[in-house]
């Protein structure tokens, strides 16, 4: 008798505690899609090589936060950014480490970026059919990089303006668009206030912004297609090829079909 009241209760309580996600999942199958995403199958020889991306998401995630952080007490202005950043390392609490993380945790995620990329380009991952993913990865390569120039002149120290200057005169030095590349960069004749400003605006709006948005459709795609085995993969060798691939309908359109299960690769490769 007990024990049928305490499984009663039992069941009440997790139906209870269940009921805000039953709730969400009927009305948009979010739930559905973060188990999918969860608990997709990958392929059985998947090694450490293939934790780079995440370790590269991880790096950027810990990038946003201490990045909010920093510009809740930074102060874009030439008269005081440097003050306000030896005000973050000295005075605030915890500000040396939020700040030494970020800026340590910059070349640490472009560092995992290139490892990254090593590591699809090495397992030629970057074939068939996951070229538009190598391609969202470079402009997400370009992206992060540009994140890190407009970054560096924010503490608007000797280095920080110093290495800008460089940078600036480098991109001036493009053919034809040059002159007007830094130009916009610079916001005026010479580096002041506005290219402080500018600077500041890129680095914690366009980019991150942009960042997300190419690491979101990274992830779709990757979700999608999903990962290659190794190139040393026995599974891999011992799938059955894929079948001929249909004629489209018209030229320039692809039709989509669900792939084969089991199926990775063309037979050419
Ligand atoms: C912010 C930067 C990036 C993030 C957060 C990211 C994240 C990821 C993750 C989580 C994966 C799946 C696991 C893995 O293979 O490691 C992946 C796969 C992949 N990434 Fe990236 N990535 C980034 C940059 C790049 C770059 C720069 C390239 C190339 C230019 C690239 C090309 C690819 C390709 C082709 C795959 C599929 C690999 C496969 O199927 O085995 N990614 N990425």
């Amino acid at each position: 008798m007990a024990v049928t009241t305490t499984k009663k209760r039992k069941s009440k309580l997790e139906s209870a505690a269940l009921y805000p996600l039953d709730w969400l999942e009927e009305r948009s199958g979010l739930i559905g899609g973060v188990r999918y995403f969860l608990f997709r199958k990958v392929p059985g020889d998947t090694s450490w090589w293939h934790t780079l991306g995440s370790a590269t998401l991880t790096a950027f995630l810990v990038q946003l936060i201490t990045g909010v952080i920093l510009a809740m007490y930074y102060k874009p202005d030439p008269n005081s950014a440097h003050a306000s950043v030896v005000h973050i390392t000295n005075d605030v609490w915890g500000g040396w480490l939020v700040r030494g993380m970020h800026r340590w945790g910059a070349s640490v995620f472009i560092i995992l970026l290139f490892m990254h990329m090593g590591r699809v380009f090495l397992f030629g991952a970057y074939k068939y059919p996951r070229e538009l993913n190598w391609i969202v990865g470079v402009l997400l390569l370009a992206t992060a990089l540009f994140e890190g120039l407009t970054g560096y002149l924010l503490p608007f120290d000797q280095t920080a303006y110093w290495a800008t200057v460089v940078a600036i005169n480098i991109n001036g030095t493009a053919p034809f668009v040059g002159p007007f590349l830094a130009s916009i960069l610079r916001g005026g004749a010479e580096i002041g206030p506005d290219t402080l400003a500018r600077f500041y605006s890129i680095h914690m709006l366009l980019v991150p912004g942009a960042l997300i948005g190419l690491i979101g459709l990274h992830l779709y795609l990757i979700v999608r297609l999903g990962v290659t085995s190794p190139p040393w993969s026995k599974e891999a060798a011992d799938r059955p090829p894929d079948p001929e691939p249909q004629a489209p309908p018209r030229s320039g359109l692809v039709q989509p079909a669900p792939r084969p299960a089991g199926v990775r690769k063309r037979p050419t490769e």
